[in-house]
């Protein structure tokens, strides 16, 4: 039977990133229904609608979706496409392992870190408003309930894939009371895994360890702020944006997308890295029990970084994005 699974290509490189992986999951054996549908400018083109009603109810039906960077506006314009859907479906989840690839040198080789950020609170709620001209306030909202399901999931995945450490990641010497609730949280979860060490680091303090030396963490459990910008820092560890993963998971529902944006500096020009949703599809091939095929693709995607012949100028090569893609399909 066909894994009936919602596309939405994005904007920026989102549409050429997008193309290549679906070539590559197509060949992988596996049967595939996808149900396609733009969202943000173009969907509101199209539609009148940022999101439209259609795209919620594939989502809704499928509980899977792959999913390409959206463009949100700066300063002002619609609200994140990206935070809405993960809020829409409750994605509390955002899982990003960071690893090294064999053949692409770093300033870090060796680098194993899985970042967990909560992903439908703190600053990402969106209560902005402006009390007097000149003054706004955004609010920030931590609950118990939020904080306590990141835990527990950070702390379940530790377990079932042999991972030693979590750090949580604070600022809760400032923010006494939110960040504060966070740690509360979270160590009353670490109470109940014995097998898994647990420890606290500052946010600004972590930023600097890591930089110095990040085989001291294995598993960083972070608010969503936090967790969105020390994912970025960790990408380079590894070689950057273009190659680092991401699923957004929910009870329900899972939304699997790359960490890097829609970046419009290159968009429209094939020479965008697909690794980073490629390897976003693969942790969507688990999540669907497609083992084999997951293991096939990463085998064949670790075999052109080890050939080091066809890869993208973000790390180092001369490849087009549907070149790249042209020789994973090779490997497979
Ligand atoms: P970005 O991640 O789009 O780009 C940052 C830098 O990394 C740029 O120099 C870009 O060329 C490079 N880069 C990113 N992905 C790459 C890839 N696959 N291959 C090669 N190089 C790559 O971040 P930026 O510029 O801050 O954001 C652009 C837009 O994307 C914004 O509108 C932002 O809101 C949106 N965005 C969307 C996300 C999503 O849809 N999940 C996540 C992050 C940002």
């Amino acid at each position: 039977m066909a894994h009936k699974v919602t596309l939405i290509p994005g904007d920026g490189i989102g549409p050429e990133v997008t193309q290549a992986v679906v070539r590559i999951l197509e060949a992988t054996g596996v049967k595939w229904e996808w149900e396609r549908y733009a969202a943000g400018a173009e969907a509101f083109e199209i539609f009148g609608e940022y999101i439209p009603g259609e795209l919620y109810e594939s989502i809704e039906r499928n509980k899977v979706a792959l999913k390409g960077p959206v463009t949100t506006p700066v300063g002002g314009g619609f609200k994140s496409i990206n935070v809405t859907l993960r809020k829409k479906f409750d994605l509390y989840a955002n899982f990003r392992p960071i690893k090294n690839l064999p053949g692409l040198e770093t300033r870090y080789p060796g680098v194993d870190l899985i970042i967990v950020r909560e992903n439908t609170e703190g600053e990402y709620v969106g209560l902005e408003h402006e009390v007097v001209p000149g003054v706004v306030e955004s609010l920030k909202v931590i609950t118990e309930k939020g904080s306590t399901r990141i835990a527990q999931f950070a702390f379940d995945y530790a377990r079932k894939h042999g991972r030693k450490k979590i750090h949580s990641i604070h600022k809760a010497n400032i923010m006494k009371l939110s960040d504060g609730l966070f740690l509360k949280c979270a160590r009353k979860v670490a109470e109940g895994f014995p097998d898994v060490q647990y420890a606290e680091h500052i946010i600004d303090n972590t930023c600097m360890q890591l930089v110095m030396n990040p085989y001291q963490y294995d598993t960083l459990l972070l608010e969503n702020l936090y967790g969105d910008i020390v994912s970025d820092l960790c990408a380079a560890f590894v070689g950057g944006l273009g190659l680092v993963p991401g699923a957004n998971i929910g009870v329900d529902c899972a939304i699997f997308e790359a960490v890097h944006g829609s970046a419009p500096d290159i968009a429209g020009k094939d020479i965008a890295n697909p690794t980073a949703l490629l390897q976003s599809a693969v942790l969507m091939l688990h999540h669907l029990d497609e083992t084999a095929a997951a293991e096939k693709v990463q085998k064949a995607l670790e075999t052109v970084y080890a050939e080091r012949k066809t890869l993208t100028r973000d790390v180092g090569g001369h490849a087009g994005t549907s070149q790249f893609a042209d020789a994973v399909l090779a490997a497979m």
